[in-house]
């Protein structure tokens, strides 16, 4: 497997070969960029060193918001083989485009992955992640094929179904959120069946955190190897970064991704070691080159294992205030978008995550308005439950609760109440 540049000094070579081929693509075909640099009074130009990219300006959601749908495309429509998306804080997604080298690139890189965590050619994959436009299941499904395994294209849901296809045709490895292999398992011993005694001996688990713990559990209830896939859409899906088996933390892979931490206040960057917010450039895109993409997800970059490519440290929880529900994301501002939108409902509401039975749950309290009728109330509150599933694909149970019941906070609004237990944020 190639696993990249074998010495740091190869590896910075190259990273800062394919750092001006990405600034200069930028510059010239994304009018967003443009646009951005020439504020920040900076050129592809001025990238002597890979230090100097920190002169250059930052990226967040808010910017693929604005310039929703395709506004950051740096190549033509034409030459964008495929669309993913993932939440926006509001009700437009987040939407990404990726061109046919892109989807190789990924591919690759997902197959990259899959090798350190033990998969090998010729061993059969059980793709539980989601498909659809969020990157999960087609991201691990082509990665799977380019390493040339036997891919059995599962999609989420349906868990009786899954440990029936687990014990039928008999997967060495999967790939799913570790929340939804607890409910995998808790599924299994329902069924009166040994998970230990499945075929599966690789587990590839990310798209939300986890902590030690849940791998224990995942380890020793299925008798595999649990390692950590990392990614994001914006910066590609999984795959950005990957556990080694046994490594304990996962590998950027940064002769793709330039990783950076920054100070989530301030945006100084800090050295390797500190916590702060990860920060990614892409290296080779095409479709949506990223620069100094801001994750939200606070981590350390730790010194390289087996590569001279440096590791993340397991997320601590993130600078915004992104819900990860059952791998899906949401953001308390897309349920109070759909409130707002309900006359009878007023704006005061609390979010529950609850884990009963390893799967999170989501119970939205929310305030009927001043002399508002019950019933009309009650209604709108099942429609309420049916717009964020419409715009989120996340199924919640709404509480109506007269007016003035919720506690006011004096300062800012809490929103969430997060009661997950084993949940790492
Ligand atoms: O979750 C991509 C993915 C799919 C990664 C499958 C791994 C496996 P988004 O929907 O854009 O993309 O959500 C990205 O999820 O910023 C983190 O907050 C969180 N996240 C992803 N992987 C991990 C992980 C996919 N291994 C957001 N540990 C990120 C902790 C993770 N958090």
């Amino acid at each position: 497997m190639d696993y990249g540049p074998v010495s740091a000094k190869e590896l910075r070579l190259l990273q800062l070969k394919r750092l001006r081929a990405t600034l200069d693509h930028a510059y010239a075909n994304a009018p967003f960029y443009r646009e951005a640099f020439d504020r920040h009074g900076v050129t592809p130009g001025d990238l002597r060193d890979l230090s100097d990219l920190q002169r250059f300006p930052f990226t967040g959601k808010a910017d693929l918001r604005a310039n929703y749908p395709f506004g950051m495309f740096a190549t033509p429509m034409e030459q964008v083989a495929r669309i993913h998306a993932s939440s926006g804080t509001t009700g437009k997604p987040t939407v990404v485009g990726y061109t046919a080298e892109d989807i190789r690139i990924w591919s690759s890189l997902v197959a990259r992955s899959l090798h350190a965590a033990g998969v090998r050619p010729g061993m059969k994959v059980h793709v539980a992640y989601g498909y659809g436009l969020f990157t999960g299941g087609l991201g691990a499904h082509y990665g799977a094929e380019a390493l040339g395994c036997t891919v059995i294209p599962m999609s989420g849901g349906q868990t009786e179904r899954q440990v029936q296809l687990i014990c039928d045709f008999q997967p060495d490895a999967i790939m799913v959120t570790p929340s939804y292999m607890l409910a995998l398992l808790d599924e299994f011993r329902r069924q009166g069946l040994d998970p230990r005694a499945s075929s599966l001996r690789f587990g590839i688990f990310g798209a939300e955190p986890w902590t030690e713990a849940m791998r224990r559990e995942i380890e020793t209830g299925f008798d595999l190897c649990a390692t950590d896939i990392y990614g994001l859409s914006e910066v590609m899906g999984p795959g950005v970064a990957q556990e080694f088996a046994g490594d304990g933390m996962p590998t950027i892979w940064e002769d793709h991704f330039l990783p950076e931490i920054v100070d989530p206040e301030t945006g100084q960057p800090l050295p390797d070691g500190e916590e702060g917010e990860l920060v990614f450039t892409s290296l080779t895109k095409q479709a949506l080159p990223i620069i100094r993409y801001r994750t939200r997800d606070l981590t350390r970059l730790m010194s390289g294992s087996r590569t001279p490519m440096r590791r993340m440290a397991k997320i601590t929880g993130r600078s915004d205030d992104m819900l990860i529900i059952r791998g899906v994301n949401l953001f308390p501002t897309q349920i109070e978008e759909q409130i707002l939108a309900c006359p009878a409902l007023a704006p005061h509401f609390l979010i529950e995550l609850t884990r009963p039975a390893r799967m999170d749950e989501v119970t939205v309290f929310v305030e009927g308005r001043a002399g508002a009728d019950p019933g009309t109330c009650a209604e709108q509150g099942r429609l309420l439950a049916h717009r964020v599933k419409e715009a989120t694909g996340i199924s919640l149970r709404v509480e109506i609760r007269p007016s003035g019941a919720l506690e006011r906070s004096a300062g800012k609004a809490v929103r969430v109440r997060d009661l997950r237990q084993g949940a790492a944020t």
